[in-house]
């Protein structure tokens, strides 16, 4: 502050000469304020006014909004022709066919982009800078994001909080390449992991399925998800993909409420997909990343089991009726998905026809007692048959590090009458606090599709019924302590 202003504000004292011309200069001062005032007066009965009409502005949309998606929703009705594709990744020395591998889709969807790639991942391992045989189909991809981004591509990576700098090389590479790359905490947030994994290319086409941005899943992990060619998707994925990015970006939940959807399993969209009318929608996890007309992944899930008439097939690495604990909290029992399977094939009995299940979780190094437990224990009912998928260790050893390796990776879910492709396994901590996405939809080639698939690896010679895992791969048989969940674990376990 300057010293003319410190004066300028000293106390004046008024001379008695003065006093009239004061007056004077007052009473034409009030006058002022009252007109002032009548204007204010006005203006704050203005601005009342405004603000009523608002208001009714308001519930009339809110009321236009509850008639649209509440007791008489308006169904998003698409007729332009779109796509759903099934890609897998069938790893080395697998003899399994498939039309199109993973890393070949993604290639060309990345490829594709003009615009815009919105990426959700886990982790991102796809680079290496030397020529490795067991690995290059992840350096692939890894080239192809490179030449979207050289290309003027729009490339934001939401991404799990990394688990130190080796899992920040290729972030930090994109970013060097004038990618955004954020990463969402989701540990703190929500107590799980970011488990996505999808890419949408110019709010257009997307894949969605099991397969990690990792060279793993290119090549030594089997994978199954979906092409969508459908702007309608690719655009209700991309809220998704919204919500990732703004909790990223805040460190702190989304709002949700301008990331809502208008299809769910109340209202699914009905979409042209494979020249058929069909009912579809996307699911999320865990419930906090909900919004308002979007419906929960575990509500999905139990949805479409009741809904089947004759067969429900579920492939998922994991199965398992718990919330992990993981060691430093006990267990819970979560009977969602287990009640749902156990009602579906054993309450429809007598009179009824029979809806018979069949479950397949995997065999290999990692897995989890618990989920040993839960396979041995469905196993036992009538109508539900279970088989755990192995895949056997490469001939010869690749020169590095492989572990996490040789593993069915697969989740989806084919009934007679729907089709469910999701990132997300089937142990509870994956519904409650983990980020994953689903497709519903009841599409025939789809459903058909994802049947042949299921039935060609059941009838493999990689499924097994659990008494054979015991048999051929548990070193001196199986025995189970329940209250302790002791299991072998790879020092008793048999090599091929
Ligand atoms: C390449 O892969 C090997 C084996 O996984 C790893 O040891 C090495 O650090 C990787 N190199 C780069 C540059 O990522
Ligand atoms: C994000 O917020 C959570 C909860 O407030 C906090 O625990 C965590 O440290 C924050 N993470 C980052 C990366 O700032
Ligand atoms: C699985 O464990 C066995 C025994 O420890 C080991 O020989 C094998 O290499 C492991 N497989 C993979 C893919 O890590
Ligand atoms: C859907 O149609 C496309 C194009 O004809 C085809 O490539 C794809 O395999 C079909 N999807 C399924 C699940 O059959
Ligand atoms: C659980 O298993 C461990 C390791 O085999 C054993 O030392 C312990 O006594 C067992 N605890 C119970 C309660 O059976």
């Amino acid at each position: 502050m300057d010293d003319s202003l410190l004066a300028s504000s000293a106390p004046r004292v008024a001379t008695r000469a003065q006093g009239g011309v004061m007056m004077e200069k007052l009473i034409v001062r009030l006058k002022d304020e009252i007109r002032k005032n009548k204007i204010r007066n006005l203006l704050i009965l203005f601005a009342l006014f405004l603000i009523c009409c608002l208001l009714a502005l308001d519930s009339v949309v809110i009321l236009s909004h509850w008639i649209h998606f509440g007791s008489k929703p308006g169904r998003v009705t698409v007729d332009t022709p779109g796509f759903l594709t099934i890609v897998e990744t069938i790893p080395d020395e697998v003899e399994l066919t498939t039309a199109i591998q993973t890393w070949e889709a993604w290639v060309e969807l990345i490829d594709s982009a003009v615009t815009n790639l919105d990426i959700a991942c886990f982790y991102m391992t796809l680079h290496n800078t030397t020529e490795r045989p067991g690995q290059a189909n992840g350096e692939a991809v890894f080239q192809a994001l490179l030449r979207a981004l050289d290309r003027g591509v729009v490339v934001r990576v939401a991404a799990s909080m990394p688990n130190g700098p080796s899992y920040e090389i290729d972030y930090n590479l994109l970013r060097n390449a004038g990618a955004e790359v954020v990463y969402v905490d989701f540990h703190n947030l929500y107590n799980g992991v970011l488990h996505t994994k999808f890419i949408i290319a110019d709010h257009e086409r997307a894949y969605l399925g099991s397969a990690n941005m990792d060279w793993r899943s290119l090549q030594q992990v089997k994978e199954l998800g979906v092409i969508v060619y459908s702007p309608t998707l690719a655009k209700d994925l991309g809220t998704i993909h919204e919500i990732y990015w703004e909790t990223g970006v805040r460190n702190a939940t989304a709002t949700l409420k301008h990331l809502d959807t208008r299809m769910s399993l109340e209202t699914p969209g009905s979409l042209n997909l494979n020249h058929t009318t069909s009912d579809v929608f996307l699911t999320v996890s865990p419930p906090p990343m909900v919004s308002t007309h979007r419906t929960g992944d575990a509500d999905a899930m139990v949805a479409t089991i009741l809904d089947a008439k004759k067969t429900v097939c579920i492939n998922v690495m994991d199965y398992a009726p718990v919330i992990s604990g993981f060691g430093s909290a006990p267990n819970v029992y979560w009977p969602v998905i287990e009640d749902a399977i156990r009602r579906v094939s054993a309450l429809q009995t007598g009179a009824y026809p029979t809806v018979g299940v069949r479950l397949m979780v995997s065999f290999w190094n990692n897995t989890n007692p618990i989920v040993f437990e839960a396979a041995a224990t469905l196993a036992m009912y009538q109508n539900i048959e279970v088989r755990m998928f192995h895949i056997p260790d490469l001939k010869e050893p690749l020169p590095f590090p492989t572990d996490h390796t040789r593993v069915n990776h697969a989740k989806y879910m084919v009934t007679d009458r729907k089709a469910v492709v999701t990132t997300s396994n089937w142990e509870a901590n994956y519904f409650i606090d983990t980020a994953g996405v689903s497709l519903v939809t009841d599409n025939p080639e789809l459903r058909a599709g994802l049947q042949a698939v299921f039935d060609r690896d059941w009838d493999s010679e990689f499924a097994y019924t659990v008494p054979e895992v015991m048999e051929k791969f548990v070193v001196g048989g199986w025995t189970v302590d329940f209250a302790n969940m002791t299991y072998p674990n790879s020092n008793n376990y048999r090599t091929h």
